[in-house]
């Protein structure tokens, strides 16, 4: 088959293409409210965008509160989801009022942040506290903004939990790290595959170090 998104001519009961554009990492993402409510949100149009500096981007489809939280606070953590905690991340993706903390309405114990205010998810084994940067807004080849809001944030900490490193890696199939497919699915990192680069190009596993 053949589709174009723009005329949503797929003939099937569900839009493929997240399907398709899958498994995405999912950033679960905390931030607080002016007046300090804790809230924290799943978003799978989540990446790093850049090393050095090390900035990850969130994608929000229309103005949710994540998004007001982190331009009029300027600070937010990314958090690592994995298979133990998926029920907890769906239950944050429930629309709730900006006074109410999904925190507290999934029963989610909070471990302070270091170097931003808005708290971590304890559980999760990891975490990245973030600085906002600047909120980019994607157009169309027409020109007109997308209804989506792509937050830029710069990592500025990193939170491991020490037993999710062995062998001097963190380890995300062994903390069984979730990703977002399609639909109401999502995939469990359970099995990594090892190849060494072409010679000349991006990393020496071996050295661990980067090549020049
Ligand atoms: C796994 C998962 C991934 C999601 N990814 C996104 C996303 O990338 N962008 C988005 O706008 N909403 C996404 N959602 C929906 C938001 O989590 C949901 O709208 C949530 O209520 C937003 O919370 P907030 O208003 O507190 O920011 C996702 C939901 C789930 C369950």
């Amino acid at each position: 088959m053949f589709y174009e998104p723009a005329k949503r001519n797929h003939g099937l009961p569900h839009a493929p293409l997240k399907a398709i554009v899958a498994p995405r990492p999912i950033g679960w993402i905390s931030s607080l409210t002016p007046e300090g409510v804790a809230n924290l949100a799943p978003y799978s149009f989540f990446n790093m965008i850049s090393e050095t500096p090390a900035l990850v981007m969130f994608s929000s489809q229309g103005a949710k509160d994540s998004l007001a939280n982190i331009e009029a606070t300027g600070e937010f953590v990314c958090n690592l989801a994995t298979l133990d905690l998926v029920d907890k991340v769906n239950l944050t993706s429930a629309p709730v009022a900006r006074n109410v903390s999904e925190f507290d309405a999934a029963d989610i114990a909070r471990a302070p942040s270091r170097l931003v205010k808005p708290p971590r998810v304890a559980a999760a084994p990891c975490a990245l506290e973030c600085v906002y940067v600047e909120t980019f807004r994607p157009r169309g080849r027409d020109g007109v903004e997308a209804n989506a809001y792509m937050i830029i944030g710069e990592i500025v900490g990193v939170h491991i939990d020490d037993d999710a490193i062995i062998d001097g890696r963190v380890d995300i199939a062994a903390l069984k790290v979730i990703s977002r497919c399609g639909y109401l699915d999502y995939a469990p990192v359970d099995r990594l595959i090892e190849r060494e680069r072409p010679p000349g190009g991006g990393m020496d596993m071996k050295a661990r170090t980067p090549v020049a």
